[in-house]
């Protein structure tokens, strides 16, 4: 328990001691490069609907390759643990757009292997 205290304390010493002054020459900044929109395709609703009001497109379409499971695994995930308002009939749906997404590299109204 003590050490768990130290680390940090140490750390936030040391930083203290030894960071460099950052000077900005403006105060604007830029936002990194977001597609920001999702593909056509049956279910795109569902998914602006229940899940951008979070987290940008990107964030869903730019995900390694995942199964039926997985996906349904993280919708999941969304709902419990960062409390989604998610519409349970709608998450086949999301899980669909996004297979077909990830299959069809944009093209969602393609057939996904199962
Ligand atoms: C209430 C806010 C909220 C909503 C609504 C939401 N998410 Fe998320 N989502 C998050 C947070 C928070 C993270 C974690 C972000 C991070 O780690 O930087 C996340 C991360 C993700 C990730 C990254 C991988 C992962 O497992 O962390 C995916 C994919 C994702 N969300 C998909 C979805 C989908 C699909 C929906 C719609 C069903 C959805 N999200 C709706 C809050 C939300």
């Amino acid at each position: 328990m003590r050490a768990a205290l130290f680390l940090p304390l140490a750390l936030l010493l040391a930083a203290c001691g030894a960071a460099p002054r950052v000077e900005f020459a403006d105060a604007s900044i830029t936002l990194p490069d977001d597609p920001g929109d999702l593909p056509e395709g049956p279910g795109r609703d569902a998914v602006i609907e229940n899940c951008t009001a979070c987290h940008s497109p990107s964030t869903m379409l730019q995900q390694p390759k995942i199964s039926r499971e997985k996906w349904e695994a993280t919708v999941k995930k969304m709902v419990t643990l960062y409390k989604a308002p998610v519409d349970e009939k709608a998450v086949p749906q999301i899980v669909d757009y996004l297979l077909a997404a990830q299959a069809g590299e944009g093209d969602v109204s393609r057939e996904t292997p199962r």
